[in-house]
């Protein structure tokens, strides 16, 4: 995905507040595009692509070189993890009973790919590789809870459940 295909993800006050003050803590030393990156990933949990410009602007950094370090390691992502994170087995047993209808319903319900993040940040969609769990084929795992033989017909009920608890 390139940057300009990103789509954008408000952020709150708090979090502005904070990125703010982790800029401020570390604005004017050595070395300290890293640990701004890090710090501001830890405590929002990304690094939106205006943040990166506003980390460019005030450590006086070329932008570029901000969205490469942060594009280069694998512990920033420049997309938000969702409020609940879905995931979706597609081990041979989960996607031969059913896996993949599944994971297309999700992707069409909710109009995001797995990797992605719904704009409100509600919703975000894995695909995972089998997770050792194949005598409940098919299954998802929302916030570390598992749920088994899911039918596609009945998967979103289970999501939108999850908003009334
Ligand atoms: S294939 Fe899904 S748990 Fe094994």
């Amino acid at each position: 995905m390139r940057i300009v295909d990103l789509p954008k993800y408000p952020l709150s006050q708090d979090e502005i507040a904070m990125v703010d003050r982790v800029i401020e803590k570390f604005k004017n030393k050595k070395g300290a595009l890293i640990p701004v990156l890090q710090e501001i990933q830890k405590s929002i949990g990304f690094l939106p692509v205006e943040v990166q410009k506003k980390i460019a602007k005030e450590l006086n950094i070329a932008e570029k070189e901000v969205y490469g370090v942060a594009t280069f390691y694998s512990f920033f992502s420049m997309i938000p993890r969702g409020e609940n994170d879905i995931r979706v087995c597609l081990g041979t047993a989960c996607f031969v009973k059913g896996g993949k209808k599944i994971a297309d319903k999700i992707q069409k319900e909710l109009g995001i790919k797995p990797g992605q993040t719904t704009k409100d940040r509600k919703y975000s969609l894995q695909i995972n590789r089998c997770l050792g769990a194949c005598g409940l084929a098919p299954i998802i795992v929302i916030n570390d809870k598992i749920y088994q033989k899911v039918k596609p017909e009945e998967v979103m009920d289970i999501i939108y459940s999850l908003d009334k608890e």
